[in-house]
């Protein structure tokens, strides 16, 4: 039994997201975690993850792991007794704590994994709802937004829900997705630097604390860049989006998230011709995202990667 989800990036509105502005985020097919379960002679449910070097039973786990904490948390809701023996080998190309949703993906690709083997069928919404209460072993206080881009593998307009008794945005509440009027490129260039993205949320919690009728203003903006980039994609005028890009990067960089390497990134994404570029996810490390024409793609792709970024992904949003 084979399952797999993508990866995701977040276009415009990371962080503001936390405080209950709207962010856009999108998969990233080109990247995917994937997960097989296979019947076991041993005893045990026995976990093969060659990429983070583990080979492991389940118990000898901690219990707040996030694998541990999927299985665990699968086999009492489902009730399975006693424990089956099984073979879980699970595998990614996306990088980790770069923004790109590789916690979320394995979470989800785990769980639906689980939901085929042993057969509880579970929706959308109930992976979705499951993924976010793990997502919060991996990130703290997260808005839900990467194990809802994940779960649905479509474009997301995503507002955190404060008020739900099930958690925020987890029912189907405050997630909407949105139209692409016309497709777009864009590059997303990685710094190769993992930057945990509790400790830059941590941080902007920290400044707002501190200050909180200048931070919410600061949140505003973003949340009116938001709007009007959801407007202009809609409407089929990407081009616009580029502005935007360097506004909402501009905020980044003022929330103190923003990195030299990041920094040196966009520059030269900007200077190679793409029409704006930005950090994208909890920042300090991790992924950028350049706008640009079709056939400039390349030539920004080349010059992100002479300015350090450790690997480009050209992607279509569409
Ligand atoms: O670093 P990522 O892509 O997992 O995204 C974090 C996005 C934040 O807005 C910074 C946090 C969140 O939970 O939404």
């Amino acid at each position: 039994m084979k399952a797999s989800a993508p990866g995701k990036i977040i276009l415009f509105g990371e962080h503001a997201v936390v405080y209950g502005r709207p962010a856009l985020a999108i998969p990233v097919t080109q990247v995917h975690a994937d997960v097989e379960i296979l019947d076991s002679s041993r005893a045990g449910i026995w976990i093969q993850a060659p990429d983070v070097n583990l080979h492991v039973e389940l118990n000898t786990l901690p219990s707040d792991h996030p694998l541990a904490a999927v299985i665990h948390n699968f086999l009492f809701l489902f009730r399975v007794t006693p424990f089956p023996n099984l073979e879980i080998k699970i595998s990614s190309t996306i990088p980790v704590a770069s923004g790109l949703g590789s916690g979320a993906a394995v979470t989800v690709a785990l769980t639906r994994a689980l939901s085929s083997f042993l057969a509880r069928p579970m929706p959308d919404e109930e992976v979705n709802a499951f993924a976010y209460e793990i997502e919060k072993l991996h990130h703290g206080t997260p808005s839900g937004i990467d194990n809802t881009v994940v779960t649905y593998a479509m474009p997301v307009y995503f507002v955190k829900q404060f008020s739900s008794p099930f958690g925020r945005g987890t029912r189907g509440e405050g997630i909407e997705t949105f139209r692409v009027g016309t497709p777009f490129t864009i590059v997303i260039g990685d710094t190769g630097i993992s930057a945990p993205t509790k400790e830059s949320v941590g941080d902007v919690r920290k400044l707002w604390e501190a200050d909180k009728t200048k931070w919410e203003n600061v949140f505003d903006r973003v949340g009116k860049i938001v709007e009007e980039a959801r407007k202009n994609i809609e409407s089929g005028k990407w081009e616009l989006l580029g502005e935007l890009m360097d506004q909402n990067h501009n905020l980044l960089q003022e929330m103190t998230v923003s990195s030299p390497e990041l920094d040196r990134l966009v520059s030269a994404a900007r200077s190679a011709g793409a029409l704006g570029a930005k950090l994208s996810g909890g920042g300090r490390g991790g992924n950028m995202i350049a706008l640009v024409n079709v056939n400039l793609a390349e030539l920004v792709a080349q010059s992100m990667l002479e300015a350090g970024a450790q690997r480009v992904i050209i992607t279509q949003v569409s």
